[in-house]
């Protein structure tokens, strides 16, 4: 990396010019120079990122990782690298645009009123806005010198969380329209020797499954293009470690996410110099932007975390700040619940449904949810193949309405729950015979499906405003409803928008922006309704939607070996409060099994309760009592992941409360082989070590008995440095230890 270097640039251009143009760049020269030493960093508690306006005024990142205590010395850092010459001069830029003097991937690429496709962006000013003692916000404004096109970068930082929102707002100030090509939310520029991926893909019942892999020079691209469920095939979640992969305790590493509920696209580049230039966004493909004269484009945000403690202290800080700013009522606490998808499919009626009601309150959860099936009488929603996007209830299956189940629910004093899918529709439905021009589709091509439905399109004001009256329907006729289930089973095929007309590539961007707005309606009217992200399973968790959720569905996989994996690998992000964990009948193992490897979440079932065993019914009921007696530890605990199910026989996390004086560790074999378990001791994490506890085993299934009684006193230090044996084997498959400061 080197700094700017103004002399090449500019000095021959000086002596060519007449005296007064003379007069004029000296002039730029020396106030540029007066800038030399205007270093903006971006610091939280133990992160630090510089920006350095050089003397031609571009803006470039000259250090990226841990805060230096004396930021002056931020300057020194670049002229410690020797790794070659940047010969562009712009390879660590903050923002790098595109056709000028830019070689590489670009943040920015527009095409300017007058056709013209080449851009630079010049330091204007830069502000610093506080919100609180936590937060404040830099904003740097970059203009370009011959066409006025202006970007403001915005970086948000979270201090005590060492989190980092960034973003940027484009503005058109030409005489004409400005096309942009390309619009990333962010660009950073991270040095170290080697740079570490781990990043995630799947598919329907696959989700989160990863690879960690060097990334070697040229462009690593992580993206979606499949508009809506847009992570059936790639999350937007990632992390680069620096030099080596790092551990749970150790290393250096950077998670991000981008906070778009639609395609994104995020480049990894080792540049030339060894560098990662890394730019992640909205996903420009089939997504040219236009820009009327004096209008802004705000990208999404892009959020970001670095941790020199490794793994876990990454997401322990990302888990804080999301339960403190982003996900709603993070701090708060979650429904228990019941419900009925795998347990009847579409197979119900009233009287089915009043005795799932009734199960609900035996099994001792909070809410029993309705799924899909309930609606639509010209094509009855039977199966899958009907129905969708008509939201009026069955008359065969619910002659009294949602009102009747609401009533049930109260009388045995649970609370009612519903799903819907308000932005998709079945061909096969009323709302698609009277509005086909609501629908997502090319004009001249056939249909093509995606479990038998298609997608409304949402940058159509009268869409937006149908799929806030689906859920607004159900509210103002059922006040009590108390939660949905939010689904989205569908991606776009064949990309066309009647309402946008000629504007067809804003279709991905106003889709998503025109689904924002309808659960901004949303919840402008019903501020704290809880509500379930989903998405066919796990096909749309990321950080821009969960602003108005409460949780989300992790998958519809239920095995429960196969949750364990996705689980802990959705831990990195997310924390359990979020998690959406039901006990069903996928997989093979014993309740007890099932049920321990929920708890590790927001527990729910989706069960026939009636038909389990006594045995079986009793260890439940008593598991709901437990985990609601664990459910503050599990849902505003710090997480340790002490065993990864991909190294081990076995899987172990743990949750530790603020006080430290209360824990719950779940321990799980995820191994058939002869003698799998857990040999040595596993290593707790995050207790104190001066203080005593006492570790119990508990969740036990009614006749059995444990030796892990909860005699034993052993100090934190003892916990976290010998560490103890759960016992984890093939016949204690799954042990659940609490862990209590001894009085
Ligand atoms: C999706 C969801 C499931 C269930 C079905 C209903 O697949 O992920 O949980 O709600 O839809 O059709």
């Amino acid at each position: 990396m080197i700094a700017f270097n103004p002399s090449r640039y500019q000095f021959g251009h000086f002596l060519k010019k007449s005296i007064f143009l003379s007069f004029l760049l000296f002039w730029s020269i020396t106030s540029a120079w007066a800038q030399q030493a205007t270093i903006i960093p971006i610091e939280t508690q133990r992160f630090g990122m510089a920006l350095q306006v050089g003397t031609d005024k571009r803006v470039g990142i000259i250090h990226f990782g841990t805060k230096l205590n004396n930021s002056a010395e931020y300057q020194y850092a670049p002229a410690m690298y020797r790794r070659g010459d940047d010969y562009s001069g712009i390879l660590n830029a903050a923002y790098t645009p595109s056709g000028s003097r830019n070689l590489v991937e670009p943040a920015i690429q527009v095409t300017h009123a007058d056709g013209n496709t080449s851009l630079d962006l010049q330091y204007v000013r830069h502000n610093v806005q506080k919100t609180d003692n936590n937060v404040s916000t830099t904003s740097v404004v970059l203009r370009d010198p011959v066409y006025g096109l202006e970007v403001t970068l915005y970086y948000k930082v979270y201090t005590a969380e060492d989190v980092v929102e960034q973003w940027s707002v484009i503005k058109n100030n030409e005489k004409g329209n400005v096309t942009l090509n390309k619009y990333a939310s962010a660009n950073l520029y991270v040095s170290a020797n080697n740079y570490w991926l781990k990043h995630y893909h799947g598919d329907w019942a696959k989700e989160m499954q990863t690879e960690e892999t060097r990334l070697t020079p040229g462009i690593k691209v992580l993206d979606t293009k499949l508009g809506t469920r847009a992570n059936l095939y790639q999350p937007p979640s990632f992390m680069v470690s620096l030099d080596r992969p790092a551990t749970e305790d150790e290393g250096r590493v950077l998670y991000g996410s981008v906070e778009w509920t639609g395609n994104f696209r995020v480049d990894l580049e080792v540049d030339p110099l060894n560098n990662l230039r890394l730019i992640a966004g909205i996903n420009p493909h089939a997504s040219e932007y236009t820009l009327t004269k004096g209008q802004e484009f705000t990208t999404p945000l892009f959020l970001y975390t670095y941790s020199d403690k490794g793994k876990g202290a990454a997401s322990r800080n990302l888990h804080r700040w999301a339960r403190n700013y982003r996900i709603m009522q993070g701090n708060g606490s979650r429904l228990t619940l019941l419900n009925n998808w795998e347990a009847t499919y579409f197979d119900f009626n009233e009287p089915k449904l009043a005795e799932l009601i009734k199960d609900t309150k035996r099994l001792g959860v909070d809410m029993f949810l309705l799924d899909d099936g309930w609606f639509a009488n010209k094509y009855p929603r039977n199966a899958d193949n009907a129905g969708l996007g008509d939201w009026q209830e069955n008359v065969k299956k619910l002659p009294h309405g949602i009102g009747y189940l609401v009533k049930e629910a109260q009388n045995n004093q649970v609370k009612f729950g519903i799903w819907v899918e308000p932005e998709m529709v079945n061909p096969k439905s009323e709302l698609y015979e009277k509005h086909p021009d609501w629908v997502i589709r090319q004009p001249k091509r056939e249909e093509h499906l995606y479990r038998n439905q298609l997608v409304l399109d949402l940058s159509n004001p009268k869409v937006q405003d149908f799929v806030f009256g689906v859920l607004d329907n159900i509210m103002t006729k059922n006040p009590n409803v108390a939660f949905f289930k939010w689904d989205c089973n569908a991606v776009i095929y064949n990309a066309h928008s009647e309402y946008l007309k000629n504007k067809q590539s804003h279709l991905y961007v106003d889709y998503v922006r025109g689904l924002y707005k309808v659960l901004e309606r949303f919840r402008a009217k019903y501020p704290d309704l809880p509500m379930m992200l989903c998405s066919g399973g796990g096909g749309r968790v990321d950080y821009g939607a969960l602003k108005y959720f409460t949780e989300f569905w992790v998958s519809d996989n239920t095995d429960p070996l196969e949750r364990i994996f996705m689980q802990y690998e959705y831990s990195y992000f997310f924390p359990a409060i979020a998690h959406d964990n039901h006990v069903t009948d996928w997989g093979k193992q014993p309740i007890k099994y099932r049920t321990d490897v929920a708890m590790m979440g927001k527990l729910g079932f989706d069960i026939v309760v009636s038909k389990l065993e006594p045995n079986d019914l009793q260890f439940c009921q008593d598991a709901v009592k437990t985990y609601k007696s664990l459910s503050d530890v599990i849902w505003h605990g710090d997480l340790y992941r002490l065993a990864n199910p991909r190294d081990n026989d076995f899987a172990s996390v743990m949750y530790v409360n603020e006080a430290k004086n209360r824990a719950v560790m779940f321990n799980y074999l995820v191994s058939n082989r002869y003698g799998a378990g857990t040999l040595s001791p596993v290593k707790m994490g995050g207790l104190d070590p001066n203080k005593k506890y006492q570790v119990k085993e508990i969740n036990l299934y009614p006749g059995t008995q444990s030796s892990i009684t909860g005699n034993t006193s052993y100090s934190g230090n003892y916990l976290m440095t010998v560490g103890f044996n759960p016992n984890v084997n093939a016949r204690r498959t799954s042990v659940i230890l609490e862990i209590t400061e001894a009085r």
